[in-house]
């Protein structure tokens, strides 16, 4: 291929591999695969028939999207169709950006666990001797059911006896853009609080996917678990909307959700969703609401209990800010996940 033969020879693999992607049609796994293939491996993609959110992916589109790669379809959910997957052919690497798209507690566990669970013991039987795992760095203060299944599965990781990187990174961009739309209907910058408790350091897609990749060779990065960031200061949401209204030309207008109204709402849902089991699902969607409005995406100190914006490594180049002015002037889009909240 004309631009990877392009790339600094540093940027190359000095060791390219046959590569089992799973999650390759998300935000980041479609970066990783992207990441992958300029380093010059061998990558074969397991993709669901209807991929995308809310399914808008169809066959030839996955194809399209993952041009370069080898695109096989399947279901993660059933261990015969991963076994498939694998075809009985030799593999050196599985990574991973599956998860669930809801964060749901059932979809949860069959996704970020169980899936993980099987994909492993199939990768396994092909060969693979090394994985890296996409994890988030909530989990080291886990109170949300999608945390503790991650957890569930890094831990049978770290004992797989496959050598691993299990990276943890902070907030993505797409999940602090979903204000935009609502700023240039002339609509208020929505925070929780003050919008000062909480503070991240954003990591852009093609940075992540890059990092993801530098793992399969980099053996500083192996059997660690790998929290990052991106480049700069941590943000707090309050200095997200303040940098989106000098963007738009806008005075500054925020609308203050005291945190307390998300409480209520998580208790008044979860005690009906004893009763409607629909509304059990709504309920964890308002716990993962609170956890995001009262928790920073930074490394959490275990002896203080305090987060640490210098303890949270940076990597990467792109900043949420050099984002936001691009995604302003239409250059990017994001795709809205599934269980955006804004
Ligand atoms: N958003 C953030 O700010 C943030 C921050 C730190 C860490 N993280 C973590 O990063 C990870 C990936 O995030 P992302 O934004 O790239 O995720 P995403 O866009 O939602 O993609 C999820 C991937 O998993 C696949 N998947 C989900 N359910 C599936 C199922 N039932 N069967 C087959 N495939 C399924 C999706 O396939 P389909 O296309 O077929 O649905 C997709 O490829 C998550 O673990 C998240 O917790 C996120």
């Amino acid at each position: 291929m004309d631009h990877i033969a392009q790339l600094p020879p540093s940027y190359r693999s000095p060791d390219p591999r046959r590569v089992l992607v799973l999650g390759a049609t998300g935000t980041i796994g479609r970066a990783t695969v992207r990441a992958l293939l300029r380093r010059g491996h061998q990558v074969v993609c397991l993709v669901r028939p209807r991929a995308g959110v809310g399914g808008a992916l169809t066959p030839d589109k996955s194809v399209e999207l993952l041009k370069g790669a080898t695109v096989r379809f399947g279901d993660v959910t059933d261990p015969r169709s991963l076994r498939e997957g694998f075809r009985g052919q030799r593999f050196d690497a599985l990574v991973s950006c599956l998860a669930s798209r809801t964060g749901l507690p059932r979809d949860a566990w069959a996704i970020d666990h169980q899936a993980h669970v099987n994909a492993l013991a199939a990768a396994k039987d092909s060969g693979v001797s090394q994985m890296v795992l996409l994890s988030a760095i909530c989990v080291q203060k886990p109170l949300l059911a999608f945390q503790h299944a991650k957890l569930a599965f890094e831990s049978i990781l770290m004992q797989s006896g496959l050598t691993y990187s299990i990276v943890r990174p902070t907030a993505f961009f797409k999940s602090l853009s979903g204000q935009i739309s609502r700023l240039k209907q002339g609509k208020p910058f929505v925070v929780f609080g003050d919008g000062t408790a909480t503070a991240c350091k954003p990591i852009g897609d093609d940075d992540l996917a890059h990092y993801l990749a530098e793992c399969l060779d980099d053996t500083r990065r192996h059997n660690r678990i790998l929290p990052i960031g991106g480049p700069g200061d941590a943000i707090t949401p309050r200095q997200q909307g303040e940098h989106l209204f000098a963007l738009l030309g806008r005075t500054p207008q925020f609308k203050h959700v005291p945190v307390a109204l998300l409480d209520v709402v998580a208790r008044t849902l979860g005690g009906l969703g004893r009763v409607v089991p629909s509304l059990a699902g709504k309920a964890e969607l308002a716990r993962i609401g609170r956890y995001y409005a009262t928790e920073s995406m930074l490394v959490l100190d275990p002896v203080s209990g305090r987060y640490d914006a210098d303890a949270t490594p940076s990597v990467g180049s792109e900043t949420l800010f050099d984002f936001y002015a691009r995604l302003i002037k239409g250059e990017v889009e994001t795709e809205r996940g599934d269980h955006a909240v804004f």
